[in-house]
């Protein structure tokens, strides 16, 4: 398998790191060398840590290509009808806001937590995250993930500091009791990971349908399939 990483910064970079460790093939595009089709087709998996708004102007000439695409970009929406649009070129892409392969457990547990209203009538969730100060895009992606996840509204609140790589904490309230829930990245080699684990996914799944796909809808359908 040969990559195309696009974007070796904080996380491309860690990205990098494993790709030399584990000896994969691959081809570094950044500000100083811009993907073309020419060259992207060179690869067969491309893995994305552009920042979001410079990964979406890339979005045509990576369709063109027919290569999967592993998206880790952020702060950015989908074209109309994008799933679609790969359904109809035989394309199969794998993105995701939060590639910690934890994040799946820590969605199960969230689902728990969405039952809140089954037991209390009085409740509230909040969801408080925190990122280095260069992240552009505000409320996180995971913090939306983690919102949707619960299918409850909520505040959410961001703070930005040093160089945290993100914590997100979402707190289930009543007037008498506190539940909170923490994921705290301590490396970004997890997200790194994660990338990595979708790259050999849909290299080797030849039985993955076409289309745009989330990781953790990836990873829970592994998980159910364990369980049977
Ligand atoms: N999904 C996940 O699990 C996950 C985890 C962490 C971060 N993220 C997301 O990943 C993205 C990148 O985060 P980061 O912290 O790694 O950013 P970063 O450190 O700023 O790195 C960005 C990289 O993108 C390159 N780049 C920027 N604009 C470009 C353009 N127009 N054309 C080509 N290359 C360009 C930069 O190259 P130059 O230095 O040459 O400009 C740099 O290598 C963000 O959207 C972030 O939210 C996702």
């Amino acid at each position: 398998m040969k990559i195309a990483l696009l974007g070796k910064g904080k996380t491309g970079g860690k990205v990098l790191e494993l790709m030399l460790l584990a000896e994969i093939k691959h081809t570094i595009f950044d500000s100083q060398n811009n993907p073309t089709i020419e060259k992207l087709q060179e690869h067969d998996v491309i893995i994305s840590f552009l920042p979001g708004e410079a990964f979406k102007t890339y979005i045509p000439l990576l369709v063109e290509t027919k290569i999967p695409v592993i998206c880790g970009s952020t702060g950015m929406s989908w074209p109309l009808e994008f799933d679609q649009q790969l359904k109809d070129k035989n394309i199969k892409w794998i993105y995701a806001t939060n590639f910690s392969l934890g994040m799946n457990l820590v969605q199960q547990m969230i689902l728990i937590l969405s039952r809140a209203n089954k037991i209390y009538d009085n409740f509230k969730f909040s969801l408080n995250e925190i990122h280095h100060t260069k992240k552009l895009d505000a409320p996180s992606g995971t913090a939306l993930s983690w919102k949707s996840w619960a299918g409850h509204e909520m505040d959410i609140t961001s703070i930005r500091k040093d160089d945290v790589i993100g914590i997100h904490e979402l707190t289930l309230s009543t007037p008498y009791e506190e539940i909170s829930l923490i994921h705290n990245a301590l490396d970004r080699r997890i997200f790194a990971d994660g990338a990595l684990f979708a790259a050999n996914k849909v290299f080797n799944d030849k039985l993955l349908a076409p289309g745009l796909h989330l990781f953790q809808d990836i990873i829970q359908q592994e998980l159910k399939e364990e369980l049977q």
